[in-house]
């Protein structure tokens, strides 16, 4: 897959993440309450996307033991990502991830957002605004003259400041004409290695912050990712293009 996308394309590109910003931003959150199932969730989502003529594109992704099921991962507390809908039912103080791809036209958005459910605990609070805060920190660092592991360097070094760990088993990655394109974008790292950072690379940035152990294990659904001490995790993840030198982000509402 080419790394470097045309500025025609970014805007596909875009306009797929834009149907995921509008997700978060106006669509779901009145029903990010207390007594909603994670299957109710998807449901919502699944017929947004399609209303707006793209493809909930979760849906059929291989994994080691079968197709992901839905439109959306939905990790609730110590679930890190990959969570698959069902029956359960969220509880005031509950923390939920939502992950999202669309495709449309032919081009995919990718984005991920850790919701509060009702009134949480002052660890959670926090973890939720570190992990949402090393997105933007790693984004700042997605320009031309540096390399990828300036990403994730900055955003472990202000995960671990702050006294959460970076998960090490999943990463960010190139996006746009595929959900998973090179390169690989790890939360974690030294500053000045890797890939060069060039104008009209798509990436992915989405640290995963766990509250205790960076070590995580795979729930028997086969898809689930949970933390090793059962420790709460959040997501936060924009989809961004580098276009005259410095990212913009295509996952955040016009
Ligand atoms: N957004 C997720 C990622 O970047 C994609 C989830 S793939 C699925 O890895 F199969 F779990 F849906
Ligand atoms: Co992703």
């Amino acid at each position: 897959m080419r790394l470097i996308k045309t500025l025609d394309e970014i805007k596909g590109i875009k306009k797929a993440n834009q149907i995921i910003a509008k997700i978060y931003e106006d669509i779901i959150p009145q029903y990010l309450k207390p007594g909603i199932t994670t299957k109710e969730i998807d449901k919502i989502i699944d017929d947004y996307i399609r209303s707006c003529g793209a493809r909930p594109a979760c849906i059929g992704v291989p994994g080691p033991y079968g197709a992901f099921p839905a439109a959306t991962c939905i990790s609730v507390n110590e679930a890190v990502v990959h969570g698959v809908p069902n029956d359960r039912i969220l509880q005031n103080g509950d923390i939920v991830s939502l992950d999202i791809v669309t495709e449309l036209n032919g081009f995919y958005g990718d984005a991920a957002k850790t919701f509060a459910i009702g009134q949480i605990d002052e660890e959670s609070k926090k973890l939720l605004e570190i992990t949402e805060k090393s997105r933007e920190i790693g984004i700042a660092q997605a320009v031309v003259g540096n390399r990828l592991g300036d990403i994730g360097h900055a955003i472990q070094q202000f995960v671990e400041k702050n006294g959460f760990s970076v998960v090490r088993d999943f990463a960010g990655h190139g996006v746009g004409l595929a959900l998973h394109e090179d390169p690989m974008v790890p939360n974690y790292g030294r500053a000045g290695r890797g890939l060069k950072i060039e104008n009209g690379m798509v990436l992915a940035i989405e640290p995963m912050v766990n509250v205790g152990t960076y070590k995580i294990a795979m729930l028997n659904d086969g898809w689930t990712i949970v933390t090793k001490d059962g420790k709460r995790s959040a997501h936060f993840e924009h989809s961004i293009a580098i276009v005259d030198g410095k990212p913009v982000i295509l996952s955040e509402l016009d």
